[in-house]
């Protein structure tokens, strides 16, 4: 047989890899999550190996996955509730996985239980991640969002004002992406309570951190399971548990609940198909990286690693404060921080950071939330505080020296021709547009991303969501 050589293929994926920016050691704040400690990736990875072929599509035919799976909710339960042996839960592939699931079981609950309700409702914090918004989409349920406080929490009287007889569920994060705070549980729970109504808990990003500031004697703020009234709660592994991408797990107050995120299908010419989660055939892969990683941590390595987290955000935020053109949106009550500006225009510094190999994670903002920047602290930050500090003070100064042409010169009468369209926009005008801010014919994008971002923000969101698809539609070839 004829075959590619295993190094020229591996070479290959090298060379394509210089386009990414580097995983490792903590230039990127966001999306990636380095525990700095290399034996821990390589047991992963080991273990990833010996799994990657298992299929979790039959737990009977690998019962080994059931074992391994049963242990990470073994191992996840107790830290987020003091009746640990009542949570029932799911090994899932990543957050939005975990939070659609929850999303599906509360609307098969109600469908069971309140069967008179036939156009079922979700209420959102404006601040809840986007998963929520793709669970409502893909199950047909609305969403009602409802505005955040000055410091970017939801207030439960808020919620409460927005429940009617279709609401089946209410959310909250612990902590939100955007701006790393609570919102208040406690009061959440109580609301859920009084008109029983299902509690979501989003502690995707926020779970780990906070159960282990907790450990650690910390405070935080009651956000889980030992509130009356969280019916769910997701929390991802693939972040500071530090598992390879594709671990998350989302869990229930009880089995009665989880029951109804279970899909069966008998109704059909082949196997019974019993499935858990969305996916059916799963490699085995990431449930065993999870578990080895988790293993390889145990409470305490994660304990210490977080605690470090903790010192880090704390000197950063000193750090912050010492420079006056930014400030910090939020109390940053988990790992992340969140800086906005009323003096640098923020597109352009996530630009020029990017130029220098650091990637920020630009969050543009739209009518009722400024623009600003968000960071994801790891383990690995606190070698880089010092050196992150010095690329910000630079890059500052070279925005503040170089002001760019602003987008409303640039563009004001080709948005202007797109705003008065409404819904029966020309396709060519939105392709002529994104074509004068970069984007090349292709979709793919400019380098600095500053006037597209801006542009984008600027757009009606129906119209910024009509961009995306454009751009996405063109990126994704065959080639
Ligand atoms: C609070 C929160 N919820 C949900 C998600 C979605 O997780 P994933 O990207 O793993 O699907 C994220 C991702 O950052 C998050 O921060």
């Amino acid at each position: 047989m004829t075959h590619a050589k295993k190094s020229t293929i591996l070479k290959s994926l090298e060379s394509f890899q210089e386009q990414d920016l580097n995983t490792k050691g903590g230039n990127v704040w966001a999306y990636v999550y380095d525990s700095g400690i290399r034996e821990a990736e390589e047991v992963a990875m080991e273990a990833y190996k010996m799994y990657a072929d298992h299929n979790g599509l039959d737990f009977t035919v690998f019962p080994s996955l059931l074992k391994l799976e049963n242990q990470i909710i073994g191992k996840v339960a107790p830290l987020f509730s003091e009746e640990a042996e009542e949570i029932a839960g799911s090994f899932t592939s990543g957050g939005t996985e975990s939070i659609m699931l929850a999303v599906k079981a509360a609307r098969d609950y109600a469908r069971e239980n309140y069967p008179e309700i036939t156009k079922p409702e979700i209420i959102l914090p404006s601040t809840a991640h986007a998963a929520f918004h793709k669970a409502a989409h893909y199950l047909d349920i609305t969403p009602i969002i409802v505005p955040v406080d000055d410091e970017f929490k939801v207030q439960a009287s808020s919620i409460e004002k927005h429940i009617t007889k279709n609401t089946i569920i209410i959310v909250g994060s612990s902590v939100s992406y955007s701006h790393g705070v609570c919102d208040p549980i406690e009061d959440l729970g109580k609301v859920a309570q009084k008109h029983n109504v299902w509690l979501h808990v989003d502690a995707c990003i926020g779970g780990f951190i906070l159960a282990y500031y907790r450990k650690n004697g910390r405070e935080v703020p009651a956000f889980d399971f030992t509130v009356p009234g969280v019916t769910s709660l997701s929390v991802d592994i693939h972040k500071y548990g530090f598992a390879p991408k594709g671990a998350s797990v989302v869990l229930y107050r009880n089995k009665s609940f989880r029951k109804h995120q279970f899909y069966t299908c008998t109704n059909w010419t082949g196997y019974p198909v019993v499935n858990t989660t969305i996916q059916s055939t799963k490699s085995g892969g990431p449930l065993a990286a999870c578990w080895a990683t988790m293993t390889y941590f145990g409470s305490e390595g994660y304990k210490k690693i977080i605690d470090e987290i903790y010192d880090t955000k704390q000197k950063m935020l000193e750090q912050f404060s010492n420079i006056e053109d930014v400030y910090i949106l939020g109390n940053p009550e988990a790992s992340l921080i969140t800086f906005g500006s009323k003096t640098i225009d923020l597109y352009q510094l996530a630009d020029d950071m990017r130029g220098d190999g650091w990637y920020v994670q630009l969050q543009p903002g739209d009518e009722t939330f400024e623009p600003s920047i968000h960071l994801t602290l790891t383990p690995v930050s606190k070698n880089i505080v010092d050196e992150f500090f010095i690329q910000l003070r630079t890059s500052i100064q070279r925005v503040k020296e170089n002001p760019r042409q602003s987008v409303i010169e640039q563009f004001g009468p080709m948005l202007q021709q797109l705003g008065e369209m409404e819904g029966n926009m020309e396709p060519e005008i939105m392709q002529n547009l994104l074509q004068a801010a970069g984007v090349k014919e292709n979709g793919q994008l400019p380098e600095e991303m500053a006037t597209i971002n801006e542009l984008l923000h600027l757009l009606p969101s129906e119209l910024t969501s009509e961009a995306f698809l454009h751009i996405t539609n063109e990126l994704f070839t065959t080639e």
